[in-house]
């Protein structure tokens, strides 16, 4: 009765804590946070800057134009908490964003947590939750959330494969009757993939470019395969051998050499984890293929060349960015049926 209570007092809320985007859904209203996992600190008082306030959209309309006592810091790094302190005061004010009324208890929180999440670090994702304000902390897999989040049968008796790319990890999992049944996790997301353009454009073209201009340029004119040599896109830089600035212009043939490694990497994780199962789960996955989410996964052709590259069929999911929200979304809304299949230490 007192659990009853409780609830009807307060929300059930998911947690999408990301390497480049922090989003928060209460159960029964929907996706209402969606922001940068940043925060600017200022340097003298060492607070967070605007009276507190400086996460989110707000931080990063600082970020490149601070004032030099203001400095913005990315508290969650390659789907880890790098700073506990910064991640605790970003989800404090971004859950904060989420509470209707002063009245209202401290919500439940389902958080997702990456396959290799070590011990210490599903530890510091729960309490940062926790002392950012919800009452009770569960975990459940942002593989599965994604696979929820799309959409694919999770609870039938047939393998469906999910591979979640973000800006620090790509998460890949196929699932069975409402399992993980075989998965991996690998660092490679969108920020390593215009690390691989900067080093390109610096070893075989002699241009320095920031990492913020690798990815407007990945966005707009990227492509995971391409013999394209005709539409170039320009870029702006410094040159490597005389530091004054000049532009170049980057064909998508080249935007796909400069990414080649990074996407045979992904392309090798996701092979080993098809090799891991069974003739049956693997016959399943020659059926429905693979679901791509996450919002590297908008990359142009990336469905192509993994599927070139492992022979199934490959799809890009529908808002794939917003996968792994909906999926957690799904399970705060079943909590009290879902929570004894979910992580918890309270
Ligand atoms: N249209 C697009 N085409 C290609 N990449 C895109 C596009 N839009 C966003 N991205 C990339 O998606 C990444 C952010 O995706 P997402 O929000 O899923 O990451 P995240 O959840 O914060 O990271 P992670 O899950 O790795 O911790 C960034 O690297 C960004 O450059
Ligand atoms: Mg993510």
């Amino acid at each position: 009765m007192l659990a009853g209570l409780l609830r009807s007092l307060s929300d059930d809320v998911a947690i999408d804590l990301g390497t480049e985007n922090t989003r928060v859904a209460v159960a029964g209203r929907g996706v209402i946070v969606s922001e940068p996992s940043v925060v600017a600190v200022d340097l003298g008082t060492r607070r967070i800057a605007a009276r507190g306030l400086a996460v989110g959209h707000l931080a990063k309309q600082i970020e490149g134009r601070t004032p030099s006592d203001i400095e913005v810091r990315h508290p969650v790094r390659e789907g880890v908490i790098a700073d506990f302190q910064l991640c605790e005061a970003m989800l404090r004010i971004l859950l904060g964003k989420t509470r209707q009324s002063r009245l209202r208890l401290p919500p439940r929180a389902v958080v997702g947590l990456t396959q290799t999440a070590t011990e210490v670090e599903r530890r510091a994702i729960f309490n940062s939750v926790a002392r950012a304000g919800a009452r009770k902390v569960f975990g459940w897999s942002k593989a599965m959330a994604a696979a929820v989040g799309v959409g694919l049968p999770v609870a039938e008796p047939t393998a469906s494969a999910i591979c979640d790319i973000g800006a620090g990890t790509a998460e890949i999992a196929v699932v069975s009757l409402g399992r993980v049944v075989a998965a991996r996790s690998v660092r490679i997301g969108g920020q390593v993939f215009d690390q691989a353009l900067c080093d390109h454009l610096k070893r075989h073209r002699r241009l320095r470019v920031g990492l913020p201009s690798a990815e407007q340029l990945r966005i707009a004119h990227g492509a995971a395969q391409s013999d394209d040599d005709e539409a170039r896109a320009e870029v702006a830089g410094v040159d490597a051998a005389t530091g004054l600035p000049r532009t170049l212009a980057v064909s998508r043939a080249e935007m796909a050499q400069a990414l080649a490694e990074p996407l045979r990497k992904l392309a090798d994780a996701v092979r080993e984890v098809v090799e891991s199962l069974g003739i049956e789960l693997a016959a399943d996955l020659a059926r429905h293929g693979l679901t791509l989410s996450g919002g590297a996964a908008q990359l142009a052709r990336l469905d192509r060349f993994l599927s070139d590259q492992l022979g199934i069929p490959v799809q890009l999911a529908v808002d794939p960015a917003g996968a792994v929200i909906r999926g957690l979304l799904t399970c705060a809304e079943h909590l009290d049926a879902w929570k004894s299949a979910l992580v918890s230490v309270h």
